[in-house]
């Protein structure tokens, strides 16, 4: 390979000066974010509001000479803050910088067996990159006909199991007597719940972690805290699973959260009113934006997240989101699988930019 540059990642060039690990890899690719202005950005399922007062003021706040200091290495006020959240003890709490490092770190040290790591064939699409990047078998388990989880399906010798709930890019969700059927056949490996967008009207599963210590749950702020630019993240879980997570951290990097980023976060897990109204905010924008899309002939998958996934019969998805893209609407699509082709995932925004949205597509469609 000495000298050689052949065409890798995104045409890039492959260096000899890479390790072999480096070549194989087949890195993430996220949601643009384009710098252009009066954009209807419904592409990466951010909030379409700004973040609660009281974090604004608790991020000014960390403005001065104590910047000089390391942050906590274990976040301790942000870990208390969302342990009193979830009704647990802070031993039950890990953060990280973005529930992408949270997961890297579960994968590596939680996810990574003898035995295939199982996950469905359509969801978020950094799972297979982390199983990539640490060498991780895994089975794709397809999604039944109707584009949902069927536990029925993991039930089945593995290494550990993951799915977000809702499922991304889907928005659908699984039962929580599901998930408990699930943990109670699937007792020897871990159960990984992503719940990135639980808040947007899915049940969450974290009130199973006392009777299930195989049981591991990841949470975001850059969804429903609207917190995205600060990377926060978070698992839940018995403490012995979150000693496991801690054990990675501490080989990796033991200061993920910086002095903004704590306290950001735990002011916004502080802040439940302004969480909840946001949160009702979207969905209600959710609401009306279904009906308005099932009035022009859209299919609609049902929705618990603040994303929906919607197709035209007879129109592609990649088309629809180009139209969408000239009057400066931009959505998501996905080519791959082929099966959601079809589709594009479209993220709440205000009702105003849902308008915008409804209007660009009668025109389109
Ligand atoms: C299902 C799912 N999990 C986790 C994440 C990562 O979120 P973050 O790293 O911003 O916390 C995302 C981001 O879009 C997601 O869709």
């Amino acid at each position: 390979m000495r000298g050689r540059r052949s065409t890798g990642y995104r045409g890039s060039p492959m260096s000899a000066y890479w390790s072999k690990v480096v070549h194989s890899l087949t890195p993430y690719v996220p949601g643009e974010q384009p710098k252009l202005a009066n954009l209807i950005k419904l592409n990466t399922n951010e909030s379409p509001y700004g973040p609660s007062r009281m974090v604004l003021d608790a991020l000014r706040a960390e403005v001065g000479d104590t910047l000089r200091l390391y942050p906590d290495p274990g976040s301790d006020k942000l870990r208390a803050a969302i342990a009193k959240r979830h009704g647990l003890t802070p031993d039950q709490v890990f953060v990280g910088n973005g529930s992408d490092e949270v997961l890297a770190h579960v994968f590596l040290g939680l996810l990574k067996h003898d035995s295939p790591l199982l996950f469905p064939d359509i969801t978020y699409s950094f799972y297979p990159v982390y199983c990539g990047l640490y060498g991780i078998d895994f089975v794709p388990v397809p999604l039944n006909a109707a584009f949902e989880i069927d536990v029925t399906d993991y039930l089945r010798p593995n290494g550990g199991i993951i799915f977000p709930n809702p499922n991304a890019p889907t928005g659908q969700q699984v039962l929580l007597s599901e998930i408990e059927r699930l943990l109670k056949a699937n007792k020897d490996t871990v159960v990984v719940i992503d719940e990135a967008y639980v808040d947007f009207g899915g049940v969450s599963c974290v009130p199973l972690i006392k009777q299930y210590p195989q049981l591991l749950v990841t949470h975001t702020l850059s969804k429903s805290r609207a917190l995205a630019g600060l990377r926060v993240g978070y698992a839940t879980g018995n403490a012995e699973l979150i000693e496991g997570l801690n054990r990675v951290k501490d080989s990796f990097n033991s200061y993920p959260l910086d002095h903004f980023a704590q306290a950001g976060a735990a002011a916004a897990m502080e802040d439940n009113a302004y969480f909840d109204a946001m949160c009702q905010k979207v969905i209600a924008s959710k609401t009306k934006l279904v009906a308005d899309l099932q009035a022009l002939g859209f299919e609609v998958l049902p929705s618990a997240a603040n994303f929906i996934f919607a197709r035209f019969p007879g129109r592609d998805g990649a088309d629809i989101a180009a139209r969408l893209r000239e009057r400066s609407i931009i959505v998501r699509h996905f080519r791959n699988p082929p099966r959601i082709s079809p589709f594009m995932r479209i993220t709440i925004g205000t009702d105003e930019q849902c308008a915008g949205l409804v209007e660009a597509l009668r025109e389109i469609v």
